[in-house]
């Protein structure tokens, strides 16, 4: 069995590891910390847990040595804080949030607008894109875990970077429940200003961008501009997600199909949909459901859609953990989407 303990138990990320991991069948729950909630049944914060999960918070882990494998789902500058303590130790760590995406600490302090404490290890994490990185993924002792809208954005993209077609400039427009800010409230969350609203937010300055741009600049040099515009829409989980790309009027679409029939069919959470993906196919699921059309000679849209909680953040970290101890990948992750 694996031993795996959890950092942030009372967060949405860390709720939905505990919801992932308590059935998966390979992982025995260690420990599971929350500072604010230190003595507390896990059930008493989170109900769902009742009968499932007996254990209680404690305010840090006291014994890293015996767990094979931490996640760190706490927001990002204290991640960079736990993350180093935890390798000492031995163990392998998953973290959740944005302090090891970033290749070096400069990019680091330019997007988060902090210091980057812990560059050494920055410099030795493992991006954990499942479907892009499984063969590093598989030794790495620190996977940082992709964003929740990189994953929709890259998984919808790759192929047809891969493709070569890109010629110019990609839009990303993405659309996120609000479970994607987290359990703290806050005025943008607040139902009376998301219920009957949609939001665009952060426009061209979310944390998000440069890790799209990163991936899509390794895979091809073709990439123009990109452009992030994230908006929060009046449903708690999902992220759908539209891209409008240039690519070149002489391109041949059958082809650059068959780099989605490819990518689909090597990646098990990956499906090709026909028409749009849909958000209830994959809620609650570690799925992403991605549709590519051509809409002129030269503008194609790329789509997807993700439950941010589980494919966008913690089903992927249980993904990332299967490779990492050379499980199936899908181990304990085979829930069907919600559907309606
Ligand atoms: N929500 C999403 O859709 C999503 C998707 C992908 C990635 N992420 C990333 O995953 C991380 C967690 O996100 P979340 O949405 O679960 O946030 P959240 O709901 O705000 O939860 C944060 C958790 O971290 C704990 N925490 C806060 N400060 C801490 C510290 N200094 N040391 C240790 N624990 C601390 C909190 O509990 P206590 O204060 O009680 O200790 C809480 O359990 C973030 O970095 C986020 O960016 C989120």
């Amino acid at each position: 069995m694996i031993k795996a303990s959890v950092i942030g138990g009372t967060g949405y990320m860390g709720f939905e590891l505990l919801r992932i991991l308590s059935r998966h069948p390979k992982v025995e729950l260690c420990e599971v910390t929350s500072r604010s909630s230190a003595g507390k049944k896990i059930a008493q914060v989170y109900p769902a847990l009742g009968r499932i999960i007996d254990k209680e918070y404690v305010p840090e882990i006291a014994h890293p040595e015996e767990s094979d494998v931490v996640f760190v789902a706490a927001p990002h500058g204290s991640s960079m804080e736990i993350v180093p303590s935890l390798l000492s130790a031995g163990c392998r760590v998953i973290d959740l949030s944005g302090d090891y995406r970033l290749g070096n600490a400069m990019e680091y302090e330019r997007w988060y607008g902090k210091r980057h404490t812990d560059p050494a290890n920055l410099s030795k994490a493992v991006y954990g894109l499942t479907e892009l990185n499984r063969n590093e993924i598989k030794h790495a002792q620190l996977v940082a875990n992709p964003g929740c809208y990189p994953t929709g954005a890259l998984l919808a993209l790759i192929p047809l970077a891969w493709s070569n077609a890109i010629s110019g400039d990609v839009i990303i427009d993405s659309k996120s429940g609000t479970s994607g800010a987290g359990a703290t409230p806050g005025e943008f969350t607040h139902h009376p200003a998301v219920a009957a609203n949609v939001m665009p937010y952060k426009v061209g300055t979310h944390r998000h961008l440069p890790e799209i741009e990163n991936v899509l600049r390794q895979i091809s040099s073709k990439v123009g501009e990109v452009s992030f515009t994230p908006h929060l829409v009046p449903i708690v989980r999902g992220i759908q997600t539209s891209c409008y790309v240039r690519i070149s009027p002489d391109a041949d679409f059958e082809g650059i199909m068959k780099h989605y029939h490819v990518f689909a069919e090597n990646n098990k959470f990956v499906r090709l949909v026909d028409g749009v993906p849909r958000l209830p196919s994959v809620i609650g699921s570690n799925y992403c459901d991605v549709a590519l059309m051509r809409v002129s000679r030269s503008l194609v849209s790329a789509f997807s859609a993700i439950d941010n909680l589980c494919k966008g953040g913690s089903g992927q970290a249980v993904q990332n953990m299967n490779v990492m101890f050379g499980l199936d990948e899908s181990t304990g992750l085979e829930s069907p989407g919600l559907g309606v």
